[in-house]
């Protein structure tokens, strides 16, 4: 593509029309990736046996998951092109669509607490645990020298100890001294670098106390590293003030009912775990946050939160803790997500942070406004559909052909797409 035809916008029409080389193409233009990039995308099964094995144990295959493209997306005033890999129709398509829709009246925009992880050291066994908590506090200096001698590189990038606190926590098996170290791990998700200053440092806090030291662990409830995103979508752009309202109906339900609550934020999650993992990173750790921090009120809310302004249009906000690296891990090493990372254009962990918090409440704004609406079931149903042609065997245009056929009968099931595609290859 010559580099007047580059489209610098992520508002590219007709881009799901498009073959698949064809949108290779558009997506290495607009990000400029290199060539082995570029050359990494077009490949059907792109992890390597060998580098596979090292990944994990006992290793015998890999299981391939679709990426998408989220067109439309606009983030602190910077188009960007969003991989997502998922398994489920429907997600990447809900996230370009809102941010479609929100585009005009500026994307989304973020902010961010920072990038600080906690590690977590649990002692026991302690007859004064008010006393034990300030000798350990009282040690602040020291600990920090500690930690932050057990990652030099770390203190190199910027980053180290940031910050101590113990906590009291009581249980049934008696009153437990909780150590938090908070550690600013930069760029890093940063679990290997707080797990080793959490092992270095247990054995001196079990000296200076006279407990016993046992877990020592970072905590996945990430809240030195919450992410917001906020967009606003005109009550015009949206079909007007019956859908608004109906959404804000939503919304309510969601916040107030945890049985609601949970199904509305696993639709936040269907995209917030979509570009973590097709960014190499550890999706459990996000949605452990995500989810403990939604029920941190003591009850398990919406991690989403919608109003009307005054203008009458529909505003939307996420917070949420999202732990997810640049360097580290698979990250570095997955030559796909390394490609995926450079279509993404994030120079920093925030940058990554922020884009993913915007596609978490993009596909929110979908998922309520197709329930506030029509229904999922009419959108969702077309792809499955296709699916279920797939699942009967058929192939090339036999597949659109099926699709269309049992969506029409209204009988959109597995045995229905195996009589269409008999009828149709009977013809
Ligand atoms: C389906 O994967 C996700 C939804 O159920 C989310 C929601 O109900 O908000 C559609």
């Amino acid at each position: 593509m010559t580099e007047d035809k580059i489209p610098r916008t992520s508002r590219i029409s007709g881009f799901h029309k498009l073959a698949v080389d064809e949108r290779i193409e558009q997506v290495a233009a607009f990000a400029g990736l290199a060539d082995d990039h570029r050359r990494q995308l077009a490949l059907p099964s792109n992890i390597d046996t060998h580098l596979a094995d090292h990944m994990i144990e006992n290793m015998v295959t890999t299981i391939a998951i679709p990426v998408g493209i989220a067109t439309n997306m606009r983030v602190d005033g910077r188009d960007v092109l969003v991989p997502m890999a998922t398994e489920e129709s429907s997600v990447v398509a809900a996230v370009g669509n809102a941010a479609r829709q929100c585009y005009e009246s500026g994307g989304f925009a973020t902010s961010m607490s920072g990038t600080e992880m906690i590690a977590q050291i649990q002692l026991l066994d302690i007859p004064d645990p008010v006393r034990a908590r300030l000798l350990v506090l009282e040690r602040r200096e020291e600990i920090e020298n500690i930690c932050n001698a057990c990652d030099p590189v770390l203190v190199g990038l910027g980053g180290g100890f940031r910050d101590l606190e113990v906590r009291l926590v009581d249980t049934p098996a008696g009153r437990m001294v909780i150590t938090h170290i908070v550690v600013d791990t930069r760029d890093a998700m940063g679990a290997n670098a707080v797990n080793s200053m959490a092992e270095r440092l247990a054995p001196d806090i079990a000296a200076w106390t006279g407990g016993r030291t046992l877990l020592r662990i970072l905590s996945n409830l990430a809240d030195r590293r919450v992410v917001r995103a906020r967009a606003t979508w005109t009550c015009d752009a949206i079909g007007g003030t019956r859908v608004r309202d109906a959404m804000i109906d939503a919304y309510q339900f969601a916040d107030n009912d945890p049985y609601r609550a949970a199904t509305h934020n696993k639709g936040i999650m269907n995209g917030i775990s979509a570009v973590v993992l097709a960014t190499g990173n550890d999706t459990r750790a996000v949605e452990s946050g995500a989810h403990a921090f939604a029920a941190r009120t003591g009850r398990y809310r919406s991690l989403t939160s919608w109003e009307v302004t005054a203008g009458g249009d529909l505003a939307g906000a996420i917070e949420l803790p999202l732990a997810v690296g640049l360097v580290g891990g698979a990250v570095k090493i997955h030559p796909t997500a390394r490609a995926l990372l450079a279509i993404l254009q994030a120079e920093t962990a925030s940058d990554l942070t922020r884009i993913i918090a915007a596609v978490g409440l993009a596909q929110n704004f979908s998922a309520m406004k197709a329930l506030a609406t029509e229904g999922i079931q009419r959108g969702h149903m077309a792809l499955h559909a296709q699916n279920l042609a797939f699942a009967a065997g058929a192939v090339g245009n036999e597949v659109g052909e099926v699709a269309r056929r049992i969506i029409a009968q209204r009988s959109i099931n597995e045995a229905a797409a195996g009589t269409a595609l008999a009828e149709l290859r009977g013809q």
